[in-house]
């Protein structure tokens, strides 16, 4: 039997394991909108080009209308012999539209194709991706508008550090997912150019219009270089790098989420639609969906890592390992956009309980810090000396396991006699939080304002 593909060359076919290793339909056919809109936009420059009958390009657009009608109901048959989705659409073609199909390839290549139908691939899910983001943002930012003002103690080692305000630390993140966006955009600007044209590496010598296919296409130009435009693969990992840092972003939060609606904290809860039950504890509430998305970050990761390792070191132009750059794209994306969506249901989902983050803000002498500023502020003391004084007060409070504002001022005052019982004002949490005043601090006046801006820019 000879070849399905390149007949005229071979004379027999592949075997079975050669066609295994080299077929990609199974994963590329996701490819097939881009495909058959990429195939659309180069036969009608051909035509346009004089390059094709205005009658060859009529048929082969309608052939492709129909192949895409095909694949839409489910009824096209997709054969791993035809190896990928530009063969699989060539060859149902040709069924369709005869010899007219064979002219499609003309001053094309399945190289210069491929790169086209993934670049637009990738854009599309750069778009979806900004647009899940922004929602993402809108639960945030809501979420802290409604809780500019309840006290939660702010961590550093995972230890009480100084009271914040629930509403500042959702923003926090608010922040990370707008840089997240930035680097979606960014990637979407840089990618977006045509390889149409490139054909197999060397350009073509048909009178070829690019800039006609990159327009049509919503390109914003033709690539500049034929060799470079078959052979880099870089808008596929500059996106899983902004997809890593981004799942990196989730998962720190989901992290969060975990420990915060753990029994011991107390700090959230999560609805019944949020949570899961245990088969055998039936006290338990598990935050899988949190869990899932701390761990969705691995297979985004290993895909970055997995495609840099592909590319490494490779020649140009084009070789077969590029193949491999869009199973595990696909996969990284699918878990990317599930983890966003998952997030932005549980922010929107979660309740937060003040009282008891109010109470675990107080707790391990949280407000130390308001002291030694007092003393500061107050005494015009040097701030490592009042650090040192302040020190021996939290040693005081320790030793008789109370809370810094259950001291007595009599306690205080034989550590440093010039204390008054004005302290006990900055002692509070409350009293804390709302003294945080300086831009970008976590006063709850400032989180209500950042809130309201974030959610009015977010509107458009
Ligand atoms: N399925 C191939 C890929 O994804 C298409 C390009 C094939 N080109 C070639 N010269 N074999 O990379």
């Amino acid at each position: 039997m000879s070849n399905k593909m390149w007949g005229g060359r071979f004379v027999a076919g592949p075997d079975a394991v050669m066609e295994a290793i080299n077929a990609s339909i199974d994963f590329d056919r996701r490819l097939w909108q881009q495909d058959i809109a990429g195939s659309k936009a180069h036969a009608a420059m051909l035509a346009e080009t004089g390059i094709l009958t205005p009658e060859d390009a009529k048929a082969i657009t309608h052939g492709l209308d129909t192949i895409a009608s095909e694949i839409e109901s489910g009824s096209f048959d997709f054969s791993t012999a035809l190896e990928d989705i530009h063969m699989n659409v060539e060859s149902r073609l040709s069924e369709l539209v005869g010899p007219a199909a064979g002219r499609l390839h003309t001053a094309r290549s399945r190289n210069d194709q491929v790169a086209t139908d993934f670049r637009l691939y990738v854009r599309d899910a750069l778009d979806r991706l900004d647009t899940a983001l922004a929602a993402l943002q809108r639960a945030l930012a809501g979420k802290a508008a409604a809780h500019y003002d309840a006290v939660m103690p702010g961590f550093t080692h995972l230890q009480a550090a100084q009271p914040v305000t629930f509403g500042h630390h959702l923003l926090a993140y608010v922040e990370m997912t707008g840089r997240d966006r930035g680097r979606v955009v960014d990637a979407r600007r840089r990618l977006n150019e045509s390889p149409l044209g490139s054909a197999a590496l060397a350009g073509t010598s048909f009178p070829i219009d690019r800039e006609m296919t990159a327009k049509a296409l919503g390109f914003d130009r033709p690539t500049a270089n034929s060799l470079d435009a078959v052979a880099d693969r870089d808008f596929v990992l500059e996106t899983l790098s902004a997809l890593s840092i981004m799942a990196m972003h989730l998962s720190r939060f989901a992290e969060e989420i975990v420990i915060w609606s753990s029994a011991q904290f107390g700090f959230v809860h999560l609805s019944d639609a949020w949570t899961t039950g245990s088969s055998i504890m039936p006290q338990k509430r598990n935050p899988d969906a949190a869990e899932l998305v701390r761990a969705k970050t691995g297979r985004i990761f290993g895909a970055m890592v997995g495609l840099l390792t592909v590319m490494k070191g490779l020649p140009l132009t084009y070789s077969k390992d590029m193949q491999e750059d869009k199973e595990p794209f696909f996969d990284a994306l699918d878990a990317a956009e599930l983890a966003v969506a998952a997030m932005t249901g549980m922010v929107s989902d979660m309740e937060p309980n003040r009282e008891r983050m109010q109470a675990a803000a107080g707790a391990g002498y949280s407000t130390a810090t308001d002291l030694a500023d007092w003393l500061v502020r107050t005494l015009n003391m040097p701030f490592r000396e009042a650090h040192h004084v302040t020190g021996r007060v939290v040693g005081l409070a320790a030793q008789s396991g109370r809370d810094l504002d259950a001291l007595a001022l009599d306690d205080m005052q034989a550590i440093e006699p010039r204390i008054t019982a004005e302290i006990f004002e900055v002692l509070g949490v409350e009293n804390s939080v709302k003294s945080r005043t300086s831009y970008g601090g976590t006063a709850p006046a400032n989180v209500k304002a950042q809130a309201e801006a974030w959610l009015e820019k977010l509107k458009a």
